[in-house]
């Protein structure tokens, strides 16, 4: 059913074939009256405004200020209707010149209590007491928090303005759409709640609970993030656009050959959005994880923004920043870092549905060593389970997996295995039977097994929002549950949006069961999430000493999904079309704290030419997450099935991401300490230049290299655009030409993609050539020195074993490089860090030295080394320094 387009006939609009997604399958804002009702409301001058009481503001005890927003129009005391149960504000000051702002029922006049997030927010948030509030006049009060930052709420209508460093940034509920609807006990409930799209009821027990407001970025015209769309990095106007004037969807969904450039949802959602500006850079977290609509539009010097939820406590976090850094830094305190990867799983993944047979893997893992090309993890998709009972293998084709697994273990390389969230309802199958017997099953509306299809046929669905089914689920993945699995053996969760072949939307009903009575509708966008966190646990136990940093793959995605492991785009295509929209889909994941994502090199659906291919890998080559992949009515594309040019050139992509990954491997670890993103868009390393806030066909990786992936068929040349001011140097990484900033056209024959090292920064490399990173681990370090036009430069190096938790233990290096006026000097930059590696310094080579040295010396011993006029390069040779040590070589 999922593979067929129809013609429907809808309200008399004919939709014709295309290839592309039925969009009728799916909702818009108008299909759902929480989100009609919500979005009218912009346009009636007759809506209901709220106040804040004035005698209830006031600061509690432990530093929240609190006050009670009823309807205006009512008195300034609480009544006796429902109407007049007030609604409780309380906002906190957090550590880092963030803001929260809840709103809640104050005395819950529903039958059911409102969700509210649990397990997204890092436990450990600190919070800031508000000091004081100082009453402005009769209608406001402000309060400090931060460094920087003040806010004032104004009483009536009900706002809060948010200042940093004095200026204006955010206002809340300026145009006053704030809505918190509430099902009261009396008048009688309305019958009128259930809702039908195409054939599914909605049943809506609990009625209508939607929570909205306006949220305006003031002084900006550029808005970003709340992945995951198709659209570009700035996000653009949904109101007032005839072509797409639907609201920016956030609803995890498994769309079928998803279309580009749209609002549309698709397989996961973080509900954070960034504004930047020449002068700062703010963000605003709405944390609810019901379905979501969000408006973009132009105000006057500002971005309005319309957020809609459909159910939930109102949860909003404002983060002052003022620098992109500082608002990474922000968020990451709320939802955490990405887990630090295995090294590995920075190397190249082979994936496809599906490689068939254990002959299959060996062959195509041979065909990587008979090319020399390295990869490190080879994949297995649905069909090595028995029939789609997931942690069982086809006995036929994978009869014997251990051995399978020591062969890939024997090349120092690793697999993965897919694990979807719906089982087989079977009750031979003992996942099943486990599952049943302790009701980890999420149900109906009417409290029985929930059954959908999918994969496997009829299936039930893990409850992955209890706990106890999580720990239960985790435990599978001992060595002993999951016959067959090895310590290689990693982990891949697909189509937990959840995917449900005949559900609305190919999803879940809404009105199904889980955890705590908590309806679908309330954690529809947490449960890959949940299934994802579930599942690295896993990984980690099933190791006695639980040592392993865990690797799983996940499809959907919420905030916080960072701290379990990567994501992918799902489903794209191979078309041009698509390999451009991978990078503005993985900026945006990016800069919601979502780092670790990649796209299916090549494009899951249909037949990339070996030009499109090779084009992919040198885009995917610098992308976080680097895996080819392919659907089985796809013809097989190992890469030398193709040939040349093409096989050579895929070879040259993955190579150079090789020995790029002792920076990829030091970016990660950044992350770890500050939130930010690996692959940035160019505004977060040049944030005052206003030309460059809505580029996403150009990339950074970390602050040193500038990628133009190349994007158009049969591009002879690629128009290149390097940021910064006239005194700003780049290195060609391939010529080692020394460029200033501007804008050139640049020839691209098909071997080459356009990267520059940016003046000023020294990044680590490792340039032998091995099978997988396994074999990497001592090999010797190239220090690639780019001279800023100072002669200046700097950079990082982060080591530990690749693999295991011992880092936390001090079991780690890092290292900083600095180039100052001919003195390069390496020392720690972390005096905790005792890690001792066996690699060393072999070579430096340093771009941009306008004349010959004189001389070169350590420690008064002259060095050998190279000069090309030229190139204005500087190679010092042979040097093999201990990584670990403190040094300075001296040009002169
Ligand atoms: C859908 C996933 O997006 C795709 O990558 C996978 O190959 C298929 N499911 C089959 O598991």
């Amino acid at each position: 059913f999922l593979y067929i387009t129809m013609v429907l006939l809808t309200n008399d609009i004919i939709v014709t074939p295309t290839e592309a997604v039925d969009l009728n399958k799916f909702k818009q804002c108008n299909d759902q009256s929480f989100c009609r009702v919500n979005r009218n409301i912009e346009d009636d001058p007759s809506r209901i405004h709220y106040k804040i009481v004035p005698s209830s503001l006031h600061i509690d005890t432990e530093g929240r200020l609190q006050a009670d927003l009823i309807e205006e129009g009512l008195a300034d005391k609480e009544g006796h209707s429902d109407r007049e149960h007030p609604l409780s504000l309380e906002i906190r000051a957090l550590e880092d010149d963030t803001i929260r702002m809840t709103i809640t029922e104050k005395v819950s006049v529903t039958k059911n209590k409102r969700y509210q997030v649990n397990d997204v927010l890092l436990p450990n948030i600190e919070y800031a007491p508000i000091k004081t509030l100082h009453m402005s006049s009769d209608n406001d009060a402000t309060f400090e928090f931060g460094r920087h930052s003040y806010a004032r709420i104004q009483y009536r209508p009900f706002k809060l303005d948010v200042f940093v460093d004095d200026i204006l940034a955010i206002s809340a509920n300026e145009r006053s759409f704030f809505k918190f609807e509430r099902t009261l006990t009396h008048p009688a409930p309305d019958t009128k709640w259930p809702e039908m799209f195409r054939d599914h009821p909605d049943s809506r027990p609990r009625g209508p609970m939607s929570v909205a407001m306006d949220i305006s970025f003031i002084g900006t015209s550029h808005v970003y993030g709340i992945p995951e769309h198709t659209t570009s990095l700035a996000l653009r106007s949904t109101r007032g656009n005839k072509i797409n004037d639907n609201p920016y969807r956030l609803y995890n969904l498994d769309v079928f050959e998803y279309e580009l450039d749209k609002t549309t949802a698709l397989y996961g959602a973080v509900p954070l959005m960034l504004s930047h500006d020449a002068n700062k850079t703010v963000g605003v977290f709405w944390l609810n994880s019901a379905e979501t609509f969000i408006d973009v539009s132009d105000g006057i010097n500002s971005k309005y923004t319309h957020w809609i939820s459909e159910t939930g406590v109102m949860d909003v976090f404002f983060l002052t920043g003022p620098t992109p850094l500082k608002v990474f830094s922000q968020y990451a305190a709320l939802t955490g870092t990405t887990a630090l990867p295995q090294l590995f799983s920075l190397g190249y993944h082979q994936c496809r549905w599906n490689y068939v047979s254990q002959q299959d893997v060996e062959e195509v893992d041979s065909g990587f060593d008979d090319n020399s090309i390295p990869y490190d993890v080879m994949w297995l998709d649905i069909e090595h389970t028995n029939e789609k009972r997931y942690f069982t293998w086809d006995k036929a084709n994978f009869g014997s997996p251990k051995d399978m697994l020591a062969k890939i273990e024997a090349k120092g390389r690793k697999m993965v295995s897919i694990v979807d969230p719906h089982i087989m309802r079977e009750p031979s199958y003992y996942i099943y039977n486990e599952a049943k017997s302790n009701k980890y099953f999420v149900n109906n509306n009417k409290g029985e097994e929930y059954v959908g299809y999918c994969w496997p046929g009829d299936s039930s669905y893990i409850d992955f929002t209890n706990p106890q089914a999580r720990d239960w689920w985790a435990s599978q993945f001992a060595y002993n549950k999951y016959q067959g699995s090895t310590p290689i053996l990693y982990t891949w969760n697909d189509m937990n949006e959840p995917s449900v072949f005949n559900g609305p939307e190919v999803s879940m009903n809404k009105d199904a069961l889980h955890y705590g009575n908590a309806e679908h509708r309330e954690v529809h966008n947490l449960y890959g999430f949940y299934q994802h966190m579930a599942t690295a646990k896993g990984l980690v136990d099933r190791n006695t000493d639980k040592n392993d940093r865990p690797f799983v793959l996940s499809r959907s995605f919420f905030a916080g999904t960072q701290r379990f492991g990567p994501i992918w785009t799902g489903d794209n295509a191979a078309k041009w079309s698509h390999l451009k929209a991978a990078q503005p889909m993985l900026l945006s994941l990016g800069l919601t704290g979502i780092t670790f994502s990649g796209a299916d090199v090549g494009g899951f659906f249909g037949n990339p030419d070996g030009e499109l291919l090779a084009r992919w890998y040198q885009a995917g080559s610098f992308q976080p997450f680097f895996r080819g992949h392919s659907h089985h009515d796809t013809k097989r594309r190992e890469p030398w099935l193709f040939g040349d040019p093409y096989l050579g050139i895929i070879k040259a992509a993955i190579l150079r991401r090789y020995t790029y990954l002792p920076l990829w491997y030091t970016l990660f670890y950044q992350n770890t300490l500050t939130g930010a993103p690996t692959m940035r868009p160019l505004w977060v390393e040049f944030p005052s230049d206003p030309s460059l806030f809505a580029v996403d066909n150009e990339f950074m990786v970390g602050n040193s290299l500038l990628v133009v992936p190349v994007v158009e068929q049969g591009a002879k040349t690629t128009r290149v655009m390097l940021p910064g001011g006239d005194t700003q140097t780049w290195y060609d990484i391939d010529t080692l030409k020394r460029y200033f900033a501007c804008h050139m056209e640049v020839a691209t024959p098909l071997d080459k993609i356009p990267v520059y090292q940016r003046g000023g920064t020294i990044v680590p490399k490792k340039e032998r050539v091995r099978p997988s990173t396994k074999h990497m681990v001592d090999d010797p370090y190239t220090l690639v020195v780019a001279l800023s036009a100072t002669q200046q430069a700097r950079g990082e190096l982060y080591i530990d074993d690749g693999h295991s938790f011992d880092y936390q233990k001090g079991q780690y290096l890092y290292r900083s490089f600095v180039y100052n006026h001919g003195k390069i000097q390496s020392s720690s930059m972390d005096n905790s860090a005792v890690y001792k590696p066996a690699s060393t310094v072999e070579r430096i080579v340093v771009m941009g030295v306008d004349k010959r040295p004189s001389s070169v010396t350590r420690e008064g011993h002259n060095l050998p080394f190279e000069y090309d006029r030229t190139m204005l390069k500087l190679t010092i040779d042979k040097l093999y320094i201990p990584i670990s040590s403190n040094w300075l070589i001296e040009v002169e």
